[in-house]
C-alpha cells in the first residue's frame, strides 16, 4: 500500500547558544528543558554559536573544551542527537557566507543602536572589534539559513530578532520570497530565574561565581551557594517579587523543577523558615540536575561518540544550509560554479 506523503512539513525551530562559560540553572529552566518539548513536533536545529564567541577573547583551548561541553549539555538534558540537529556554528561554513552577504543588507545604524553591542563595547573597551558590531547579522545568518519558523530565545535576544525580521524582508522585498520571516518564541512567564545574591538581576554566566548555579556545580557547590543566597529579615515565606525577591526567586525555582504552582510551594512551606526553605532548594536542584550531570560526565568520557554525533549533524545541517545558500548566490548574482 502507498504510504500517503504529508502535506505539510514541520516547522522549524532554530536556537544558539554561546560556549562561553558553562550554562546555568537559568539556562536550563528558561530555555534547555523546554527545548525538549518541542523535538517531536518541530524540526529543530541546536547550535554551538562558537563563532559568536570569539567576537570576545577566547582562550583557544577552553573554548574547544566548552564547545564539546555545550553539545554534551543539550543531549544530556533529554535532547535526542538523531531528532534534533545538535551541531557546532563553525562546523558549517554556510553560516559564515551567509553572514557576509546580510552585513550588506545591514545597516550601520541598526547596528549601533543593539543594546547588546553597546553593553558588550562598554565591558570590552580594549576590543571593540568589527565582529562585536556585526554580530547581530550572523545570528540572522544562522536563524534565515535554515527557513526558521521558531526562534525560542530569552527576552534579551528580542532586538537582534526584531533586525533580523527586518534583514529578511528588506532581501525579500529585493529578490522576492527567499526568506521565511522567524517569530520568537518565549516560554511561559514566571520562569525567569534571578541571581542568588542580587534577586532582581536576571542569573547570569557573566557574574561573580557565588551568585549563580552552573549546571555542572557538584552538590556541595550547590548546597553552599543556595546556603549563601540573599533573602530577606522579616522571615515570612510568601511570593512577593518586589518586597521579597530572594525568597521569591527560591520559590520559583522549586516551582519550576517540580512543574508545580507557585501558590502550592508556598503553601507547603507557609510557617516555615528559610533554612527549610533553603534545604527544599537544594534537594530539589541536586535531584534535578542530578540525572544531568552523570549523563554529561558519560558523553564527556566518550569524545569519539560526541565528535561523530556533531559531525553527523553539521553534514544534516550543511545539506539543509545549501538550499538556501544557493537561492541566496543566484539572487545576489553571483555566477554559478562547478557544474
Ligand atoms: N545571541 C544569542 C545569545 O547571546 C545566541 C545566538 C546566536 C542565537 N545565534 C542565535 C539565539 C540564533 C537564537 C538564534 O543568547
Amino acid at each position: 500500500m502507498e504510504t500517503a506523503t504529508p502535506t505539510t512539513r514541520k516547522k522549524t525551530v532554530f536556537s544558539g547558544i554561546q560556549p562561553s562559560g558553562t550554562s546555568t540553572l537559568g539556562n536550563y529552566i528558561g530555555a534547555l528543558r523546554n527545548f525538549k518539548l518541542l523535538e517531536d513536533e518541530f524540526q529543530c536545529l541546536y547550535c554551538v554559536v562558537d563563532m559568536h564567541a570569539i567576537t570576545v577573547r577566547q582562550e583557544a583551548s577552553k573554548l574547544r573544551q566548552r564547545c564539546l561541553e555545550l553539545a554534551a549539555i543539550y543531549i544530556a538534558s533529554g535532547l535526542d542527537p538523531k531528532k534534533n540537529i545538535i551541531y557546532c556554528q563553525s562546523h558549517v561554513p554556510a553560516h559564515a557566507e551567509l553572514s557576509w552577504i546580510l552585513n550588506c543588507y545591514t545597516y550601520m545604524g541598526e547596528l549601533s543602536r543593539m543594546t547588546q553591542f553597546k553593553d558588550k563595547s562598554a565591558k570590552h573597551q580594549d576590543n571593540i572589534n568589527a565582529g562585536l558590531f556585526t554580530y547581530p547579522a550572523l545570528m540572522a545568518a544562522d536563524i534565515l539559513l535554515f527557513q526558521t519558523d521558531l526562534v525560542p530565545i530569552g527576552a534579551d535576544q528580542k532586538q537582534h530578532l526584531e533586525l533580523t525580521r527586518d534583514i529578511a524582508q528588506r532581501f525579500n522585498n529585493v529578490h522576492g520570497n527567499v526568506f521565511t520571516v522567524p517569530e520568537g518564541y518565549f516560554g511561559k512567564v514566571g520562569s525567569r530565574v534571578m541571581s542568588l545574591q542580587e534577586p532582581e538581576r536576571k542569573m547570569s554566566k557573566s557574574d561573580p561565581e557565588d551568585t549563580f548555579i552552573n549546571l555542572l556545580d557538584p552538590p556541595d557547590v550547590i548546597r553552599r551557594k543556595i546556603k549563601r543566597a540573599v533573602t530577606d529579615s522579616d522571615g515570612e515565606i510568601r511570593f512577593d517579587t518586589e518586597n521579597k525577591p530572594g525568597v521569591s526567586n527560591l520559590l520559583s525555582i522549586i516551582a519550576a523543577l517540580e512543574y508545580r504552582s507557585i501558590e502550592d510551594i508556598t503553601a507547603e512551606l507557609s510557617g516555615k523558615g528559610y533554612g527549610a526553605l533553603k534545604d527544599r532548594v537544594t534537594d530539589c536542584v541536586i535531584q534535578t540536575l542530578e540525572p544531568l550531570q552523570t549523563e554529561h560526565k558519560k558523553l564527556m568520557a566518550d569524545k569519539p561518540y560526541l565528535h561523530s554525533i556533531l559531525d553527523e549533524n553539521a553534514e544534516k545541517a550543511s545539506m539543509l544550509a545549501s538550499r538556501t545558500l544557493s537561492k541566496v548566490r543566484r539572487k545576489v548574482g553571483f555566477a554559478e560554479h562547478g557544474k
